[in-house]
């Protein structure tokens, strides 16, 4: 995938593109996890049916993507903002969007504002965080201070893997610790902000009206499968799939279980 860039007033948005230029195609827009940036999707053009176009967005100080200063009051609806900016400048009106973790958190912001043509949410959950997760997050917030993205890749890396690919797989962690350190810790604090002060989004989960799947890996640790089967009840409409042997980063760790997946869904819309 090609790295493209638009620019809207002073903001650069940088996105991965699998096709860029070509209006004929549907395109699925996937949006990247905390605190990686959207290469972590580069597996997932495989999971594209004949006639589809992935677009993975750098979300604002991620990759490629310029942060906005200032940056007072950080909410998720930033990044919806961001997404919702690069479609109209890509002229896609309606795409198939989804995420994994924060790129749920942020999907699940950008349903409240435009209706895609239908939902992805991998690994996430539309509950806000418990007093104990905002006070893990002030946390984070000290450490990427004190030690930057290599101390948020330490600390972070038992619960992004599972345990299987952690003993299985051992190429897994240093691609994802090397995707970590390419972020800035501006980047990382506004993230943890955002994530810190979203809304419960139950009543968003409840209200979609367009097909959805729901993809979450076995062994998650950090959205455990039961936070996927609460979306899941309240959207009777969506699929849920659990993939085995795979824990939060379940397209990093199982991509053949996730691609297939994602190319069912796909293929039936
Ligand atoms: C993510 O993977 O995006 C984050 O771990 C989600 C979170 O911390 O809530």
């Amino acid at each position: 995938m090609q790295r493209q860039y638009v620019h809207v007033g002073a903001r650069t948005i940088a996105y991965f593109d699998s096709a860029p230029h070509d209006r004929s195609l549907r395109v699925l827009v996937l949006i990247h996890a905390f605190p990686l940036g959207a290469a972590m999707w580069e597996g997932q053009v495989k999971a594209l049916p004949p006639g589809w176009r992935l677009i993975a967005p750098d979300l604002r100080g991620f990759g490629g993507s310029t942060i906005a200063e200032p940056d007072e009051a950080p909410t998720m609806d930033d990044y919806a903002s961001d997404v919702i900016d690069l479609l109209h400048e890509l002229e896609l009106p309606a795409p198939v969007v989804g995420g994994l973790s924060m790129g749920g958190y942020v999907t699940l912001a950008l349903l409240r504002r435009m209706t895609p043509r239908a939902v992805v949410f991998a690994a996430t959950r539309a509950s806000a965080d418990s007093p104990e997760g905002r006070a893990n997050r002030r946390g984070m917030l000290v450490l990427v201070d004190r030690e930057g993205p290599s101390g948020v890749a330490r600390d972070m890396m038992p619960r992004l893997l599972g345990a299987t690919t952690r003993e299985e797989q051992p190429e897994v962690e240093p691609l994802v610790r090397r995707l970590i350190k390419q972020q800035t810790p501006a980047a990382i604090r506004g993230a943890v902000l955002r994530m810190m002060e979203r809304p419960a989004s139950f009543d968003v989960v409840a209200a979609l009206a367009v097909p959805a799947i729901i993809v979450v890996g076995e062994e998650d640790e950090l959205t455990p499968v039961d936070d996927s089967r609460r979306m899941a009840e309240a959207s009777p409409g969506a699929r849920l799939v659990v993939v085995p042997r795979a824990g939060h980063l379940v397209n990093l760790e199982q991509p053949d279980a996730f691609n297939a997946a994602i190319r069912g869904f796909l293929g039936q819309l």
